[in-house]
């Protein structure tokens, strides 16, 4: 099959070989674009790219006339924990209310209320919900997505959480990658022994995930009240005799040592940051660890943002998700996490759009075959509504700017 996307306004974020991994730094600022450019796609990979005046002569079944519109590679959201049970809109008036994040999670609501909840829907009612918040985030522009277990809690709940993604992955057209974090909150019956809950993951769970083969990462919540760096780094350590890289939630409540733990244990990405102050920026800048912002969690939680903009400044990569759950961030609208980005951590549009392409592929460990516009890479498209030029994306927020989302060469969403 070969397609081809002709008169494109601006063709945003191309890339000839070799690749790079992630763009770090002032280079954030600095976007590579063609305009009036054609691409080629075949058999659901880019195949070519230029200018129009060098559009290659030969046949093709299929021609999509992008006039006006910019192409760009489709978002990657290297965080989420878009399985779950329910909503959660009832613990939301409660914070409207006045009662923190922590307060409802102490009241046994937060990740805890969601955990009582799995085992009450079944597995397909889980997929299919899931399947369907795909469908959504699709329609926003997102081509690969990390999801994460987390609301089990026991061995077999945090199974039948895998394995709903691992379902996800033969169903959806879209990049899914899957994290094993049995260590997202501590169930009621280990209140008073907190160790035994944490021996339960090491001992029971992960040899089982990892026997399926139903994780390609291991998560742990760092962080007060959570899980403490002595106990993450049993769990990564645990995690890595069984081939898990970490990717884990750090520093989101206090400077938990998270960031530190995650680097020494060679995370892909330690996640949301929003307490990082000098050492911890220092702890990143000597790793290959993807520092990845949460902004949608900030904004629903009304919590500080992270220093995204010293973090640039000091010379790291930042790459930003959605953090898609019913308790913190009910949303995967990557184009909302892209204004945030810019409005918020004060990010240049170019820094941000790095940040939820390239970078957030490194994220998720798919940047040799996701987050730019490169031959030999998954055709995975944003064709955006008409639009003079990509400061609009981040500008005009909440809109849906996007056009046509194509995945793996094929048009799997279409906005008016
Ligand atoms: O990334 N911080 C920990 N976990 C999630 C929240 C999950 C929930 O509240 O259900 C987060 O924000
Ligand atoms: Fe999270």
């Amino acid at each position: 099959m070969r397609t081809r996307i002709i008169n494109i306004r601006k063709l945003i974020q191309v890339e000839d070989s070799p690749f790079r991994s992630y763009v770090s730094g002032s280079d954030m600022a600095r976007l590579e674009m063609l305009e009036h450019a054609f691409v080629l796609v075949e058999d659901g990979l880019i195949s070519d790219y230029g200018p129009m005046a060098s559009l290659p002569e030969g046949s093709v079944d299929e021609t999509i006339d992008a006039s006006g519109s910019l192409v760009m590679p489709a978002f990657c959201d290297p965080h989420t924990h878009l399985v779950f049970p329910e909503t959660r809109e009832i613990e939301y008036i409660d914070k409207i209310k006045g009662l923190s994040y922590e307060e409802i999670a102490r009241r046994g609501g937060g990740i805890l209320n969601s955990a009582g909840k799995i085992m009450e829907k079944s597995e397909d009612e889980l997929f299919q919900s899931a399947m369907d918040r795909l469908s959504e985030i699709t329609a926003y522009g997102t081509g690969a997505v990390e999801i994460k277990s987390g609301y089990g809690l026991t061995t077999e709940g945090e199974l039948k959480m895998l394995r709903v993604i691992k379902r996800l992955k033969e169903a959806s057209p879209l990049t899914i990658k899957a994290t094993f974090l049995g260590a997202h909150a501590v169930p009621p019956q280990y209140k008073e022994d907190q160790t035994a809950y944490v021996d339960l993951i090491i001992n029971q769970m992960l040899p089982q995930v990892a026997e399926e083969g139903l994780a390609d990462y291991i998560d742990v919540f760092c962080d007060r009240g959570f899980f403490t760096v002595e106990e993450t780094r049993r769990i990564l350590e645990a995690g890595a005799r069984f081939g898990l890289p970490p990717k884990i939630h750090a520093n989101e409540l206090d400077y938990s040592g998270g960031i530190q733990v995650g680097v020494e244990n060679n995370a892909l990405s330690v996640d949301h940051l929003e307490y990082t102050g000098d050492q911890e920026i220092e702890a990143l800048k000597k790793s290959a660890t993807m520092p990845t912002l949460l902004p949608g969690a900030s904004f629903f939680l009304n919590l500080i943002y992270a220093p995204a903009r010293k973090m640039i400044d000091a010379g790291l990569p930042v790459a930003m998700a959605s953090d898609f759950n019913p308790g913190s961030s009910p949303s995967g609208n990557m184009q909302f996490i892209l204004s945030q980005g810019s409005i918020n951590y004060r990010m240049l549009p170019e820094e941000a759009i790095h940040a939820v392409t390239l970078n957030a592929a490194y994220a998720m460990g798919v940047e040799k075959e996701l987050g730019t516009i490169a031959r030999g890479k998954k055709a995975n498209l944003i064709i955006t509504r008409e639009m003079a030029n990509y400061e609009f994306l981040p500008y005009y927020y909440g809109a849906n700017k996007v056009k046509h989302t194509m995945i793996n060469g094929k048009i799997e969403a279409t906005n008016r």
